[in-house]
């Protein structure tokens, strides 16, 4: 198993974890947009060839991130992929001089928001509305 830098050849792999994990349905068109703006903000994990886990962060302003998409396909959940990735990317961070990671999670994904707790995220506030289908987010944030 490995963890690195997601690369153009992922693209497939990472659409299909992502569209097995994540109720928000993304234009295929996004994954391959957010290449050139923050490359080291797109982690990957490899195993046997294919992509299992990804996060794809981008800087949100001059020392703010935030996480866009966390994924770990389900026969890789609960062996700590999840929160390899987001340890690694709060290094890519701080690389950037970047001091604060947010991130809206599902009010309905209390399983995302007690892994996240769990990373030292704490809870903003409620978005109304803020998914595609109706749901509510609910805004993290983290200081590194
Ligand atoms: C959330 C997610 C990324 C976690 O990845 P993971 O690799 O399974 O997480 P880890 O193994 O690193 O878990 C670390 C801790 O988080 C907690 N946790 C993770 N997923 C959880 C869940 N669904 N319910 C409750 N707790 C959970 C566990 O308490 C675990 O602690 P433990 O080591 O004491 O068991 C993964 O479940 C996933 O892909 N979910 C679907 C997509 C999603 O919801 N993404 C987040 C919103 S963008």
């Amino acid at each position: 198993m490995q963890i690195r830098h997601f690369q153009n050849r992922d693209l497939a792999d990472v659409w299909q974890v992502a569209m097995d994990s994540l109720r928000e349905r993304y234009d295929p068109s996004l994954f391959a947009q957010l290449v050139p703006y923050w490359p080291e903000g797109l982690l990957v994990i490899e195993d046997m060839g294919r992509v299992v886990a990804f996060v794809f962060g981008v800087m949100s302003g001059v020392s703010q991130a935030r996480v866009l998409m966390l994924a770990v396909d389900r026969r890789y959940r609960g062996a700590g992929l999840g929160t390899l990735l987001t340890q690694e990317f709060f290094r890519e961070c701080a690389k950037k001089g970047i001091s604060q990671v947010s991130l809206e999670v599902r009010v309905g994904n209390i399983g995302a928001q007690r892994f996240y707790t769990r990373l030292g995220f704490f809870i903003v506030r409620r978005v109304s509305r803020y998914y595609s289908d109706g749901e509510d987010g609910v805004l993290l944030l983290r200081y590194l």
